[in-house]
């Protein structure tokens, strides 16, 4: 697919599958806008890709967990006439501990961020994709939003759930049209994720077949896209621990979790 003269806005563009993102459909010749808080990742990622593609690349700066930012951002563009062709909504962190080991506003901010913001501004951009009759929407979901909930990052998992199932109902009211709605369903992926919540050490100590690089995240993701897939598992292991998910019975798969949880909590408390 090339992506010449199509606008792609990605959210969280500014580290990780964000920035991937952005460098895989510059690659592919769509000019991009790029959203996160840090301006100045931004602009230098907004160089390297006009430099390298020729693509025009747009930065706004804004923090996702203000109810404000969705519109601010729509606004900013219907101004300057500048059309969302392909939605990544991907910015996110993860919050580990228990539920109460953080307080209401810092949660609430975790929703707005993790919920709110990814069907606000999916709910801004849909109406001129339908209109144009060309569409890509991808919600980053994760495979956590696919195996039952464990403790730990307590609303992390049940705001995963929630892109796949509201990628699937798009996917659903979108058919039969040139917009393609698919939740992307990563499991460990090189990023600076784990670094932005204090777990590296954690998560360092697992194998390594349990992580993927980025990239074949993004090709895959995109690739799904394009095919009309409602959610995509990109990586064997990942797609052997959703099929396990799917397939066990409930009582089994929660069992699972919450003796892996357990273990894993002992070992490194
Ligand atoms: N890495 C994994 O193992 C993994 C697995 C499954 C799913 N995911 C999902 O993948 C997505 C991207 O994560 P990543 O792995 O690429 O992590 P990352 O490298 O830490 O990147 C996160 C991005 O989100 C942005 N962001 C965070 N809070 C924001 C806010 N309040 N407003 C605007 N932007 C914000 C960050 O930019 P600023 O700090 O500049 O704002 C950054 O660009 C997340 O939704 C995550 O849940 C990751």
């Amino acid at each position: 697919m090339n992506y010449k003269d199509k606008w792609a806005l990605i959210t969280g563009a500014s580290a990780g599958i964000g920035a991937t993102f952005a460098r895989a459909y510059a690659a592919k010749g769509a000019n991009v806008i790029l959203v996160a808080r840090r301006e100045d990742r931004l602009r230098e990622l907004a160089g390297e890709l006009e430099k390298a593609h020729g693509v025009t690349a747009r930065i706004l700066a804004a923090d996702l967990s203000e109810p404000s930012a969705p519109q601010m951002i729509f606004d900013a563009l219907a101004a300057e006439g500048t059309p969302v062709d392909i939605l990544v909504n991907n910015a996110g962190f993860g919050m580990p501990g228990s539920y109460t080991d953080n307080d209401w506003p810092t949660h609430r901010a975790f929703l707005e961020l993790m919920l709110v913001s990814y069907a606000q501004m999916t709910r801004l951009f849909l109406p001129g994709m339908r209109e144009r009759d060309f569409g890509r929407i991808i919600q980053v979901a994760s495979l956590a939003g696919l195996v039952p909930g464990s403790a730990g990052h307590t609303l992390y998992g049940p705001s995963k759930a929630f892109l796949v199932s509201f990628a699937q109902s798009l996917a659903a009211e979108c058919d039969g049209t040139g917009v393609h709605s698919t939740a992307l369903c990563p499991g460990f992926t090189y990023s600076e994720f784990h670094d932005a919540n204090n777990t590296r050490g954690l998560v360092s100590q697992l194998p390594k077949y349990m992580f993927m690089e980025a990239e074949p995240v993004v090709e895959g993701a995109i690739e799904a896209a394009e095919t009309k897939r409602a959610v995509y598992v990109p990586g064997a292991w990942n797609k052997f621990a959703a099929w396990l998910a799917r397939t066990l019975p409930r009582p089994i798969a929660e069992r699972m979790v919450r003796k892996q949880s357990a273990r894993f909590r002992k070992k490194h408390a």
